[in-house]
């Protein structure tokens, strides 16, 4: 199975919501089985693969979301007030199945909640789900907003590599594209991620913060 390389990944993922009537390949499947089951043991969430199952992504809500031929998905249980780690640890799984050749789409709200599969421990609910599959087509990259209102830093010119790090969180999904963030360099190297008010912001946030991490390559920097 070949692996894309995780920027070209990261810039070729889109929200795709129309898959092919095709099962994902068994190699393809012991695969992700094993990054969720290296991404629960890391984050403690309980993160839960699907396959073949249709009736979360029929129904009025899913036609809404324009969802076709969806019977993959992945559902993210945890307690409440876990939203950054769910984006952070989410948009891995997202980044890592577009390396293997699948397309994704996170899903807040466009699905049938009630027929997701799911099993959650105690103290934990059903917080997200992502479809995954092979797509119709890979999709089409997102409008962004001015960078001017997403960052800040001091001095006269953007450094590079906080540049590359933003350009990299530009590539991010939010929900409705909402992309309400922001990331200030401050001095010494140390960056302040934030969210604004918005649905789903704080998954948003998480997800965002993973681009940034990704962008920023090897030059180190502090989150505070
Ligand atoms: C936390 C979150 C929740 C989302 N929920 C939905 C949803 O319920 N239905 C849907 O069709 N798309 C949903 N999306 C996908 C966004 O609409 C999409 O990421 C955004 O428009 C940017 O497009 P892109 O992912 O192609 O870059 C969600 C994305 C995120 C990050």
């Amino acid at each position: 199975m070949e692996t894309m390389d995780i920027m070209k990944a990261m810039r070729a993922r889109h929200s795709v919501r129309a898959y092919q009537d095709r099962p994902i390949e068994r190699e393809a499947v012991d695969a992700l089985e094993s990054y969720i089951a290296q991404l629960n043991e890391e984050s403690g969430l309980n993160i839960q693969l699907t396959l073949n199952e249709p009736t979360a992504f029929t129904g009025p809500l899913a036609h809404y979301g324009s969802f076709k031929n969806c019977s993959n998905y992945v559902a993210i249980c945890a307690a409440n007030g876990r939203d950054e780690e769910i984006g952070y640890f989410g948009e891995k799984l997202v980044l890592y199945a577009q390396q293997i050749g699948l397309h994704t789409c996170w899903v807040a709200l466009t699905c049938n909640k009630r027929n997701v599969r799911h099993c959650c421990r105690k103290g934990e609910k059903l917080q997200i789900v992502i479809s995954i599959g092979y797509g119709v087509h890979g999709g089409v990259p997102h409008k962004n907003k001015p960078l001017e209102r997403q960052c800040s830093f001091e001095g006269e010119t953007m450094p590079e590599w906080f540049a590359a790090a933003m350009k990299a969180v530009r590539m991010a999904p939010t929900a409705t594209n909402q992309q309400r963030f922001h990331f200030a360099l401050l001095e010494g190297d140390r960056v302040k991620a934030r969210h604004l008010l918005g649905p789903c912001a704080k998954i948003d946030l998480g997800i965002a913060k993973y681009h940034f991490e990704l962008g920023a390559g090897e030059h180190p920097f502090e989150w505070v």
